[in-house]
């Protein structure tokens, strides 16, 4: 890719600032800009490494800013937009789904009426990118896997936000005729992941020697992949997917979350010198979440065949490189964890 103007939405998140890394390293040629508002789950740290390249630069700022959409597609000309800011936890739409309406849904829309407006009707070279989830796909019983053509079937506030902002972005294709292509991916994992999330939060209560919450009786099954195998699936789609496409990517993981939290118990006994099965005793069943989704597993046989990618790091040693990479950032780990994240563990796991 040559002299593309791209704009990364949340690309201060954990996914967004992979993907933000992966554009800046291996396109110098294009130029990247990253706008993201700093919720919770924005952490400019997760860029210092990359924050002085020449062809990148970080505007702090909400996707529901008409005005400054507009200021931003006039200084920039964006040939692609590569749409990742979300609303992304579960629990967090449990509890509070507003948020969730207004970036998911309404801040998806005022992208879209802004590079309808600015592309106007010569679409050439131009790409409207909305990365989805699973999720939308509902939940599985223990056969099957989500292909493209699953009908859309959300359970929680956090996959309808999801599914209508699919929704609309295919309406604004068949309508208008914007250049859309949507994927939908499974969950990832690895570093910078806010420790809300599943892993992340399973490691640091392990290294803090806390109970480990499982949700349930840890049956629940999700497909990981790690992060950057999402990155540059991401690349991959905006090369060379065609415009109205879906494409599911996943890693052909499936775990139950109970033997991926023992797992992940076994490798921070070694990792922490301490005895086998020391860590396993930190685990502690607490209420289940509510509605929750059995299973999720993508089919990503489509994104294989038609662009040739598939996942390529293996998954011990993706949560080995995650796990070094909690336990060598602990200024970056105690950061998040102090001040609005110690209010909403506390609420979130004192009723369990
Ligand atoms: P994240 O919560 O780590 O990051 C979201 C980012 O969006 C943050 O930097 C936040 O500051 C920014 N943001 C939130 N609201 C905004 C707004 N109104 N305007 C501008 N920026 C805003 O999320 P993530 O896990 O990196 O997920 C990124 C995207 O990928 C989301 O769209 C999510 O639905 C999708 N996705 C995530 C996973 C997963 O496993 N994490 C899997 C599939 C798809
Ligand atoms: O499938 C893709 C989705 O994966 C993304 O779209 C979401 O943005 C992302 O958050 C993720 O959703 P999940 O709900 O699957 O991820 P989470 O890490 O919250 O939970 C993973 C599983 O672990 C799920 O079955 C719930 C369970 N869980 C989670 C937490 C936080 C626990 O048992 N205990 C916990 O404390």
């Amino acid at each position: 890719m040559k002299n593309r103007k791209i704009l990364i939405t949340g690309g201060a998140g954990f996914i967004g600032s992979h993907t933000v890394r992966h554009f800046v390293t291996n396109y110098p040629g294009c130029k990247i800009v990253n706008l993201d508002k700093l919720t919770y789950a924005g952490n400019l740290e997760n860029l210092t490494d990359i924050e002085g390249e020449n062809n990148y630069s970080f505007i702090k700022g909400d996707i529901n800013d008409k005005e400054l959409l507009d200021q931003l597609f006039k200084n920039f000309r964006f040939d692609v937009i590569i749409h990742l800011a979300a609303e992304s936890h579960v629990d967090r739409s449990i509890s509070g789904p507003d948020e969730f309406v207004k970036t998911n849904i309404l801040g998806t829309v005022s992208l879209l009426n802004t590079a309808l407006r600015f592309w106007g009707k010569n679409f050439e070279g131009k790409l409207f990118y909305h990365i989805s989830t699973d999720e939308v796909y509902g939940s599985l019983d223990n056969e099957g896997l989500f292909t493209e053509s699953t009908p859309y079937d959300p359970r929680s506030p956090y996959s309808a936000s999801k599914a209508s902002s699919d929704h609309l972005v295919r309406a604004y294709r068949h309508t208008y005729g914007l250049p859309v292509v949507i994927s939908n991916c499974s969950n990832n994992y690895g570093p910078n992941q806010f420790p809300e999330k599943l892993i992340p939060l399973a490691i640091n209560n392990i290294k803090n020697n806390i109970p480990v919450p499982v949700y349930g009786k840890g049956e629940n099954v999700r497909d990981w992949l790690f992060v950057t195998d999402h990155a540059s699936a991401i690349d991959l789609i905006c090369r060379e997917g065609k415009p109205g496409e879906t494409y599911n990517v996943g890693g052909g993981n499936e775990w139950r979350n109970i033997d991926l939290v023992k797992l992940l118990c076994r490798i921070m006994d070694k990792k922490l010198n301490r005895t086998p099965g020391e860590s396993e005793k930190l685990i502690s069943f607490v209420k289940d979440r509510a509605g929750h989704d059995l299973r999720y597993a993508i089919d990503f046989g489509k994104i294989k065949k038609e662009l040739g990618w598939e996942p390529s790091v293996d998954f011990r040693k993706g949560l080995e490189i995650t796990v070094d990479w909690y336990l060598n950032n602990n200024r970056w780990l105690d950061r998040v964890c102090s001040g609005e994240y110690r209010q909403y563990y506390n609420q979130q796991y004192s009723k369990r």
